[in-house]
């Protein structure tokens, strides 16, 4: 084991493990956030630079600092190496920037996006980003692609982290799309629509960071932070059937992935759980899926909560009042 500290809070892991999944394994604030590594994707990483971090000190043999702010995703630790991240204003200021880049091009449409809520990129700039962009120059747009009947494509969200090639390159037996020319013509090529075809396809829809591949069945019916979410499961011939159930009432207006503390998916679910089961009675509810308590799904969770508890009273109150 290699001990190292990050942000002055020391942590010992394997030889070889990323900046960025030690600080996972200490947890809380000082994880750096990744838009385009995914731990369950091979190659992921290095996309975005949102996980930037400085090395005040490169090991025990060499105390000297990094000449520049390195990629934590896929900068492998060593042993004595300290790590600075929110305690670095260099790092910070750094960020700024490249959410800035990120946004170039992606349309602050978070009002009639139905990502928002849980987006990686909205949380981003609310924690980093600046509230003029000194971009002049028009914006890349494209025409929304229907990829089959279930996921739509709105290329003008995507930041190009990779991460849904890798899920239709890694998860099925065919490579069925990519990101198609450089610069700012890349572009996540149309024969996507042949990724339909397979069973997971439905997977690019969670891992996707943005609003640019969106679930058809639930494009436009409700805010996210106004469903409640549930963890579920069914007996599932193609996947492990562990899924989250985003319901109103007693309908079943979206179903997903399992997503741990880090946004990532505890376990990839197959298009017949994620599409096709839309009854309560297709699942086996397990209780109220854990949301955390600063997210604005958690919020609104809570407000709900409180205007129940406060229901009784208030009712009571009126009549006593009317009578
Ligand atoms: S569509 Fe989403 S997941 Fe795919 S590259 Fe663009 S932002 Fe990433
Ligand atoms: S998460 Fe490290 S570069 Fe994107």
């Amino acid at each position: 084991m290699v001990t190292v500290k990050i942000d002055g809070i020391e942590v010992q892991v394997e030889p070889g493990t990323t900046i960025l999944n030690a600080a996972r394994k200490i947890g809380g604030e000082i994880v750096p956030p990744a838009m385009c590594y995914y731990s369950k994707l091979k190659g992921s990483g290095g996309k975005c630079r949102t996980c930037l971090v400085r090395i005040a000190k490169n090991s025990a043999q060499n105390p000297n600092p990094a000449p520049k702010l390195v990629a934590s995703c896929s900068t492998p630790v060593a042993d004595g190496m300290e790590i600075e991240n929110i305690t670095s204003p260099q790092v910070l200021d750094a960020r700024k920037g490249v959410v800035e880049f990120l946004l170039l091009n992606h349309p602050l449409d978070c009002p009639i996006c139905d990502q928002a809520g849980e987006c990686d990129l909205q949380n981003l700039a609310f924690e980093h980003g600046t509230a003029q962009t000194r971009y002049e120059f028009d914006r890349r747009t494209f025409e929304k692609i229907d990829i089959g009947d279930k996921i739509q494509l709105h290329m003008t969200r995507c930041i190009l982290c990779y991460r849904c090639v890798y899920v239709a390159d890694q998860l099925t037996d065919n490579r069925t799309h990519g990101i198609m020319n450089r610069g700012d013509k890349s572009e996540i090529s149309t024969y996507i629509q042949n990724v339909v075809e397979n069973d997971f396809s439905g997977n690019v829809i969670d891992v996707c960071p943005v609003g640019a591949l969106t679930d058809k069945t639930f494009r436009f019916r409700s805010r996210v932070w106004f469903t409640k979410p549930y963890d579920a499961h069914r007996n599932c011939p193609t996947c492990a059937g562990k899924v989250v159930l985003w319901m109103q009432g007693k309908d079943i207006l979206r179903i997903t992935g399992r997503k741990d503390e880090f946004g990532e998916l505890e376990n990839f679910i197959c298009n017949t759980c994620r599409f096709d089961k839309k009854n309560a009675s297709d699942w086996t509810i397990e209780g109220p899926r854990h949301i955390a308590k600063d997210s604005v799904i958690g919020q609104n969770l809570q407000i709900n909560e409180k205007k129940l508890s406060n229901k009784v009273p208030d009712y009571d109150n009126k009549q006593r009042l009317l009578s």
